[in-house]
């Protein structure tokens, strides 16, 4: 295929350098075909397949012009480093915490990703394990399977009239708090980023310390990325702060996670859940993933579990597969993609 050039310089700083502009575009993570599409007809190349890390840092990315993966190539700053023709990174996603933004910046690399695509997924997963944790529909099935009718054991508790705590109050937060208020819960949350106004115009309580919301909520949404500040912050202490009733009606405490792994303490969780301090818990992201075989989080009767699914319904991996293609497109046109994530071309 014969390669056409274009300037790419004025995001990079104003040279007159030129990459090309038929691109050879690395799909590690696999992509939903009408994105793959969408690039072809850009005019660029792309190759799709898993690259293990071992070939990443021997080269594999040599000739290539942009890499889009999801979460399972982690774009690390030695992996990035012996990828230096690399110009564009797309994360066909939300979450960039698999990219090195500081090794890419230094390399003039830019970091683009796809973060709105996923939002109503995110959402209806979270209020899914939100009612499967009230109702106890897991449990249920499990209990099935082993041929058992345990009617009187499966007594749940209504949403309706329980406070809703959700960390974070970005898009998908917001949109759990419009589908829980149409359930009859009360919505709080904490989100020292948010202006106030937000919550108000929402009709959520903002807490202005993450303690008072555990000591408000019987239900807490995860809904923050994964930093050194939310590191942990769901822990022993702030589990046994939670009040475990409300109106007279002893519901329990429940912690869901659809957001990053390590922000619940999941030592913590395991033993929260086998003294009773929490009902249940349902996460979709975890600290180790995929999660070890043995892990003994996973078989505990009040747990249940999705492997970090929450984007992956058809129409989401549809529209973040476009979203990504369309800005990796523009960043290779040498024009300034919506998503820039990495400060350095911001
Ligand atoms: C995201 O960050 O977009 C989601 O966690 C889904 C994923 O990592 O694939």
């Amino acid at each position: 295929m014969s390669r056409v050039c274009l300037p790419l310089k004025n995001v990079h700083g104003g040279t007159t350098s030129e990459l090309p502009i038929m691109a050879r575009i690395a799909v590690t993570d696999g992509m939903a075909p009408a994105a793959v599409a969408v690039l072809e007809k850009a005019g660029h190349e792309v190759v799709l397949g898993y690259i293990e890390k071992s070939d990443l840092l021997s080269g594999a990315l040599d000739g290539f012009d942009a890499i889009i993966v999801r979460s399972a190539t982690k774009l690390t700053a030695d992996v990035i480093e012996v990828s230096q023709g690399l110009s564009v990174i797309g994360r066909a996603g939300v979450g960039v915490d698999n990219i090195d933004l500081e090794a890419a910046g230094s390399a003039g690399i830019m970091v683009v990703n796809a973060p709105n695509a996923s939002t109503q997924s995110v959402v209806e997963l979270t209020i899914g394990h939100l009612l499967s944790s009230v109702r106890h529909i897991p449990k249920s099935d499990r209990s099935m399977r082993q041929n058992k009718w345990e009617k009187k054991a499966m007594k749940g508790t209504e949403l309706s009239g329980k406070c809703l705590g959700l960390i974070g109050f970005g898009r998908i937060a917001q949109g759990v708090a419009n589908v829980a208020k149409s359930l009859g819960m009360e919505i709080h949350t904490y989100d020292p980023y948010l202006p106030p106004k937000v919550a108000k115009a929402q009709g959520a309580y903002l807490h202005k310390k993450i303690d008072s919301l555990f000591k408000t909520c019987t239900h807490i949404s995860i809904h923050c990325n994964l930093t050194e500040e939310t590191h942990h912050l769901v822990n022993e202490k702030r589990m046994k702060m939670m009040p475990g009733k409300k109106g007279g009606i002893v519901c329990g405490n429940h912690i869901i996670n659809c957001a990053r792994g390590g922000i619940v303490d999941e030592g913590a969780l395991l033993e929260a859940l086998e003294v009773g301090t929490i009902a249940s818990a349902a996460l979709d992201v975890f600290e180790i993933e995929p999660v070890p075989d043995s892990a003994p989080l996973i078989q505990h009767e009040n747990f249940h579990g999705t492997p970090h699914i929450g984007a992956a319904t058809l129409e989401a991996q549809h529209r973040v597969g476009i979203d990504i293609a369309q800005e990796v497109i523009t960043a290779l046109k040498g024009q300034k993609p919506t998503t820039l994530v990495n400060s350095k071309f911001l």
